[in-house]
């Protein structure tokens, strides 16, 4: 038996691929990996995989109708994890198109995709088949402080565009189940940290620019509050999920770990300042208010508690764990690092900081 992971050369993606294969004890079913290799995408992240024919990579987008059919009567997987999306805020809010088509109509392809192809299955391959689409808490909008957390009850309330386009998708998943039959599980996860991250994203962003003695950007007064997890933990819990979750249902995925933005940045400062230490002083004397994002949401926050009971799962790391190991593999990556920040990075870079003063 195959899986079809798609987006599986991005962050979350490669982790994912990786564990799958790595997991000892759990069956290492093969996995064809379709990513277009975007900005976001990166082949690096799964060099330890070369000569593994237990990992088929196939460059090409989710959208591709023709690819996917090819792909679906090809491997015949028993499974889709979709991890494929555009995933920075801002970057949606400089271009929202892109998050449109690979989010919305990419979703769209593949759930039709699957829905024709799962007709040509026998009757036990289709009721074993499962296609898991993986989302995010910021569906389900802003909370006011003291709000309880998002349950998978929450209404949908997004408000950038990548966390509608991503509500738009988890709302054509919902229907193609309902209309369709067809065997879905969604999962909506928080804010994810770990190995592999791309540098646009606060943790790593302000890992490599402390490291390089730059501004640490902070947008507004950086009280905004996000619930961190440590990448392979929403791993393990997509494992759960695509095995013991109930067909049709959503499953919140969270770290039990609030904090806002301004105390991960000193957090991070002082890790860096404790395993190489920076002559010129302490690094938090880098923290730099900028202006705020547009529509920014002020606090998220996840009850999983679902799938504790449900699927017994729950993340084995504390953010104090994570972010040590996350750091000090940074520390360990610069050629990664240094990989990723090509021309392409510098330009976003140039285009998203550059005269973003003070607000
Ligand atoms: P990422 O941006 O690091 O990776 C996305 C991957 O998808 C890249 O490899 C990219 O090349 C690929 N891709 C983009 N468009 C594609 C297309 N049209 N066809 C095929 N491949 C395409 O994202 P990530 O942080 O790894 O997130 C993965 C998924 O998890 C996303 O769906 C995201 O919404 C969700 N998620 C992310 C977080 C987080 O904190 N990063 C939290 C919860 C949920
Ligand atoms: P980010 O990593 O982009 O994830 P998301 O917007 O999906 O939560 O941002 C995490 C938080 O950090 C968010 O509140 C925005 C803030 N942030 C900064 O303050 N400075 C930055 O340079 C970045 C990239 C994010």
């Amino acid at each position: 038996m195959t899986i079809l992971v798609t987006g599986g050369a991005g962050f979350i993606g490669s982790n994912f691929v990786l564990d799958w294969l790595a997991a000892g004890g759990e069956p290492t079913e093969p996995i064809v990996n379709l990513d277009a290799l975007t900005y976001a995408g990166n082949l690096h992240n799964l060099a330890s995989l070369a000569g593994d024919a237990r990992h088929v990579f196939v460059r090409g987008d989710i959208g591709d109708r023709l690819l996917v059919d090819r792909l679906l009567a090809e491997h015949r997987p028993r499974a889709i994890v979709n991890f494929a999306a555009e995933s920075h805020v801002d970057r949606s809010i400089l271009g929202p198109g892109a998050f449109i088509k690979t989010n919305v109509e990419g979703t769209f392809t593949l759930l039709e995709a699957t829905r024709v192809h799962l007709q040509s299955l026998e009757l036990a391959e289709r009721e074993a088949f499962r296609f898991l689409h993986v989302s995010t808490d910021e569906v389900y909008g802003s909370l006011a402080p003291g709000a309880p957390a998002f349950t998978e009850e929450h209404p949908f309330e997004p408000n950038s565009p990548y966390s509608a386009s991503k509500a738009a998708s988890d709302h054509l998943v919902r229907a193609w189940f309902h209309t369709y039959g067809l065997p879905v599980l969604t999962t909506n996860c928080s804010n994810n940290y770990g190995p592999y991250h791309f540098p646009e994203k606060l943790i790593p962003l302000v890992i490599v620019n402390a490291l390089a003695g730059k501004p640490l950007p902070v947008y507004g007064d950086g009280w905004q509050v996000r619930d961190w997890l440590y990448v392979g933990d929403h791993c393990a819990a997509i494992r759960a999920v695509l095995a013991r979750g109930r067909v049709g249902e959503t499953y919140n995925i969270g770290g039990w770990n609030e904090k806002p933005n301004i105390e991960i940045v000193q957090t991070v400062c002082a890790l860096l300042d404790e395993m190489r230490p920076d002559p010129a002083g302490p690094r938090a004397r880098l923290i730099t208010h900028v202006k705020d994002r547009p529509g920014h949401d002020r606090r998220y926050a996840i009850d999983a508690r679902k799938i504790e009971r449900e699927l017994g799962w729950r993340p084995a790391e504390t953010f104090e764990t994570g972010i040590r190991k996350t750091v000090r593999w940074y520390l360990e990556h610069a050629d990664w690092v240094a990989q990723v920040q090509s021309g392409a990075y510098r330009d976003w870079v140039a285009t998203h900081y550059g005269g973003r003063t003070a607000p």
